[in-house]
């Protein structure tokens, strides 16, 4: 599918995905949720990715949120409708998805931005980057599962002064905060992205999507986190990947994974 609001370059296994929109500071359109789905859908199912980034274009912003204008004159109906579709198609995607995903935040990261960059599995910022929840100075609440993946990363007094006030925080505040895993020059931000990208390479990927899918089940209500560690823990022993990492251990020689 071509796609009018990405654009999507693959180097060394890594996939970068760009948000194209940047006379409107990338803000998440209808279609441009589709067409991150889709190309969470392509990426998750190419073997030959391992790390996908995702990053904003231009120097100014990551994603500045839900695009308002789209969503400005919605009933309660298709409002519910808005945030039920956008979560499922792509925040929940992304969190979900079977090979890890870097949030490179390139700028503004607002309402579904910080919620997109949250729900990424690692997060990169630019000492520039600008992050917040500002949804409700119009009136609404975060709806693309910023309640909740903020409160997790954050602790809930954080969460309710983000959320209560709409302000924004600089990157090096969302640092101290636990909200990114690193800051970095502007200029050095792929470059960082990339680095961490390169370090997880070296890991078996079905390993890695067993962790993926271990650690975010201690976020599922009703899922026994523990429970489900073993069941992962487990499958790993049936993997090429699993043999492949002892035996060049024993081998002392580095392993060579496939994903199998
Ligand atoms: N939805 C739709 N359009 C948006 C947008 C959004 N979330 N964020 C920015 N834009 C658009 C602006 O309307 C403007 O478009 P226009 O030139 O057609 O009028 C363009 O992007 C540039 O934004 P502008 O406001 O002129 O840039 P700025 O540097 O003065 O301010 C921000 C930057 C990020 C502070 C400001 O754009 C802003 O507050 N955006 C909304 C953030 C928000 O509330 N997000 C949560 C949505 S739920």
């Amino acid at each position: 599918m071509p796609h009018e609001n990405l654009l999507i370059a693959d180097a060394d296994s890594i996939r970068t995905i760009t948000i194209n929109r940047p006379d409107q500071l990338n803000a998440l359109n209808r279609a441009t949720i589709a067409e991150l789905d889709q190309a969470l859908e392509d990426a998750g199912s190419d073997r030959s990715v391992r790390v996908l980034i995702i990053t904003g274009s231009g120097p100014k912003s990551f994603v500045a949120g839900a695009d308002i204008k789209e969503f400005a004159h919605f009933s309660i109906e298709e409002g519910k409708a808005l945030s039920a579709d956008g979560q499922r198609k792509l925040f929940d995607h992304v969190e979900r998805l079977n090979k890890p995903v870097i949030a490179a935040v390139n700028g503004f990261a607002l309402g579904g931005g910080l919620e997109l960059a949250m729900s990424c599995h690692l997060r990169v910022a630019s000492d520039n980057a600008r992050m917040g929840l500002p949804e409700t100075s119009l009136g609404v609440i975060p709806g693309y599962g910023g309640t909740q993946r903020l409160t997790r990363l954050v602790g809930k007094g954080k969460a309710m002064e983000m959320i209560f006030t709409a302000g924004m925080i600089k990157a090096d505040e969302a640092m101290q905060w636990g909200l990114v895993n690193h800051v970095v020059p502007a200029d050095q931000l792929l470059t960082k992205c990339t680095e961490l990208a390169t370090a997880i390479m070296k890991n078996s990927p079905s390993a890695l999507a067993s962790a993926i899918r271990a650690v975010n089940a201690n976020y599922e209500p009703g899922v026994n986190g523990l429970q489900r560690e073993i069941e992962e823990f487990g499958k790993c022993f049936g993997t090429a990947d699993f043999k492949e990492g002892t035996s060049a251990f024993m081998e002392k020689r580095k392993a060579n994974f496939t994903g199998a």
